[in-house]
């Protein structure tokens, strides 16, 4: 019988290819869960040469029996959301009666835009990178515990507006002195009032409804955002931060160079690599069931997605980064952010990475996307070990800002040099090819469940 609850998460640092992978799961589905995360993803799904974006409304959307909760876990800019239906709504997606957002969710105001754009000014050449949607800002007032909720907006308007005011207030006093724009309470209270007056028919009690749904024995997939890599606890958050930099170590005007203290008392130079790279939700396995409310007992089956090689957008430690292998890509029209439009940063694939990330979400099976990518090279590097202070590390090293210290080691594998855009089944892969998929499967300690050789809804098989 085929699992009934699935986790869909990303295995490396984000943009593996999530959308397309749920789009076509979504065949088989009568719910996709959104679980956390928020307008800082962008899930690509092509159908029929017609592009679609999605930031916040689930990847099922496009499936017109499919159901859709953007769950409590999530964080929900109301304004980007009403512009992403009305978006879809233009394109004939109808999504009333069949999208719904968790009265759970916290809400992304504009002063936590500000906050995240402010701050990422201040710390100048060493920034993280954000995508500037003010998400960091708003799961922080979330753990604080003086965020607002989804379920909020059904307030009547003045005491919304109360509320609101309230936040307005607390983040003018300090913006100053911490250097973010201050907010008009005004056009807060007007931008919200108007998103929540469109979004409260979609408001419901997500918990109940995905309970119902596992109850009831629905199909359902639960969608991960951003990737393993960018998890708040499990991403490349290091130990020591910025705060530790020494006058020696100085921050020069060409990006902040620290100084590390080293293990023979000796200090080592690390460019970038010791700010939290990372967004600041849970996008491992964990953080599907803290987010939709879905036991981890109702969980049958976590598909991994993953690229046959690796990026990353934004800053942070990225061991088999190639900048041969980024301009070549670039090159090919792809490789650009779905939600800022920024070139992403490309690498070989790293196995060191994916085996840590399949360990930590319980992956029953891979999804591998981007195989055509490859298909131009002759010589096709995997990454399969770290050499880090004169050992070979199995295991990035736990300080990840150590990992800028990590020199890849390479099995070469001979490309296949044809394309694999028209493949539909396995054995219609070139040898060297399936040679390559299966070396990655081995390595990562992970089966392979489906292949995906182009954008397109049709260029996707299952292995086997
Ligand atoms: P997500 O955030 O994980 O959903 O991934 P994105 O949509 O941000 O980025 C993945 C990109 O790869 C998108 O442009 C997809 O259309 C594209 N894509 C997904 N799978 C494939 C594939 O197998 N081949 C090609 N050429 N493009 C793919
Ligand atoms: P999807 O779901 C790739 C990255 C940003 C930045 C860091 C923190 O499409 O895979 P944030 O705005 O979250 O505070 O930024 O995380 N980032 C992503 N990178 N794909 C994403 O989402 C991302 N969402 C955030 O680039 O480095
Ligand atoms: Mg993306």
């Amino acid at each position: 019988m085929r699992p009934r609850v699935t986790i869909v998460l990303g295995l490396q640092w984000g943009d593996e290819g999530k959308g397309k992978i749920l789009d076509v799961m979504a065949s088989e589905a009568d719910w996709v869960l959104r679980a956390q995360g928020g307008n800082n993803a962008g899930h690509t799904v092509e159908i029929g040469g017609e592009k679609f974006v999605l930031h916040l409304v689930p990847s099922g959307i496009l499936r017109a029996k499919v159901s859709c909760l953007i769950a409590g876990g999530a964080v929900v800019d109301p304004a980007g959301l009403v512009r992403e239906i009305e978006g879809l709504a233009r394109r004939k997606i109808r999504t009333q009666g069949r999208l719904f957002l968790a009265e759970q969710a916290h809400l992304v105001l504009p002063q936590h835009r500000a906050v995240d754009q402010g701050s990422e000014k201040k710390r100048g050449l060493a920034k993280i990178g954000t995508t500037g949607r003010g998400i960091g800002p708003a799961y922080s007032d979330k753990a604080t515990r003086v965020g607002l909720r989804a379920g909020e907006m059904a307030l009547p308007a003045a005491e919304l507006a109360r509320r609101l005011r309230e936040r307005v207030m607390a983040h003018n006093r300090v913006a100053g002195s911490q250097g973010w724009e201050k907010i008009s309470a005004t056009k807060t209270v007007r931008e919200i009032e108007k998103a929540a007056r469109f979004l409260r028919p979609y408001l419901a009690d997500g918990v109940t409804l995905a309970h119902r749904a596992v109850a009831g024995g629905k199909r359902i997939l639960i969608e991960g955002a951003q990737g393993t890599f960018l998890d708040v606890d499990h991403g490349t958050y290091p130990f020591v931060t910025s705060s530790h930099c020494t006058a020696g170590g100085a921050c020069t005007g060409t990006g902040v160079r620290i100084l590390i203290e080293g293990a023979q008392g000796t200090f080592l130079d690390v460019d970038h690599g010791t700010y939290p790279f990372v967004t600041s939700s849970h996008c491992t396995a964990g953080g599907a069931c803290t987010g939709t409310g879905v036991p981890p007992t109702a969980i049958q089956r976590v598909v991994g997605v993953l690229k046959a090689y690796t990026t990353r957008v934004g800053g942070g430690p990225f061991v088999t980064e190639d900048g041969t292998l980024g301009h070549l890509l670039h090159g090919m029209g792809r490789e650009f952010g779905s939600t800022t439009g920024r070139a992403r940063r490309c690498g070989w694939f790293d196995a060191v990475l994916v085996r840590r990330a399949v360990q930590l979400n319980g992956v029953t099976e891979m999804a591998i996307t981007n195989l055509d990518g490859l298909d131009g090279l002759e010589k096709i590097p995997v990454c399969v070990g770290y050499r880090f202070e004169r050992k070979i590390l199995q295991e990035p090293p736990v300080e990840s800002s150590d990992w800028a210290r990590c020199r890849p080691v390479y099995r070469v594998f001979e490309g296949w040099c044809e394309p694999t855009t028209e493949a539909r089944h396995w054995k219609e892969l070139p040898r060297r090819a399936r040679i390559y998929l299966s070396a990655i499967s081995q390595l990562v300690g992970a089966t392979i469940g489906i292949i995906s050789v182009g954008a397109g809804r049709e260029q996707t098989f299952r292995h086997g």
